[in-house]
C-alpha cells in the first residue's frame, strides 16, 4: 500500500508495480474541484505513454486539467474525460484507491 497527502493544484505521480510485460506504470493522484480525490494511470488515450513524458509535469497552468505533455490534449480532474486534443471524448483510466481517516489517498501499488 502507498499513502499520499494530496492539495489543491498537486498532482501526484506514484510508482505502482510493473505490467505483465515488465513496462513501468505509474499512478497521478489528483484532488478535483469538488475537494474529492480522483487516481488514474498515467498513460495518454491517444498514444500508451506516460502523460507528462517523463517531465513530472501534469497540470496545465492555464486550464488546471491535466495535460499530455507530448501532443497536449487536456483532461478534466474530475473524471479524466479528454476534453481537447487527438484523443477527444476518451477518458483516463481511473484506479481504485481509498481515502483514510487522515484524509491521505491509499493505493494498492499491486493494481
Ligand atoms: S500521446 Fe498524449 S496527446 Fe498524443
Amino acid at each position: 500500500m502507498k499513502t499520499v497527502s494530496i492539495e489543491k493544484d498537486q498532482a501526484k505521480l506514484v510508482q505502482l508495480q510493473p505490467d505483465p510485460r515488465g513496462r513501468p506504470r505509474e499512478a497521478i493522484v489528483v484532488l478535483a474541484g469538488d475537494g474529492k480525490p480522483r487516481v488514474y494511470l498515467n498513460e495518454c488515450k491517444h498514444i500508451p505513454i506516460p502523460l507528462d513524458a517523463g517531465t513530472a509535469e501534469l497540470l496545465d497552468e492555464d486550464s488546471g486539467m491535466l495535460f499530455c505533455g507530448t501532443h497536449g490534449a487536456l483532461y478534466r480532474l474530475e473524471d479524466g474525460y479528454c476534453v481537447a486534443g487527438p484523443c477527444m471524448g476518451e477518458a483516463l483510466d481511473p484506479l481504485p484507491f481509498r481515502v483514510d481517516d487522515e484524509g491521505h489517498v491509499v493505493l494498492d501499488e499491486d493494481l
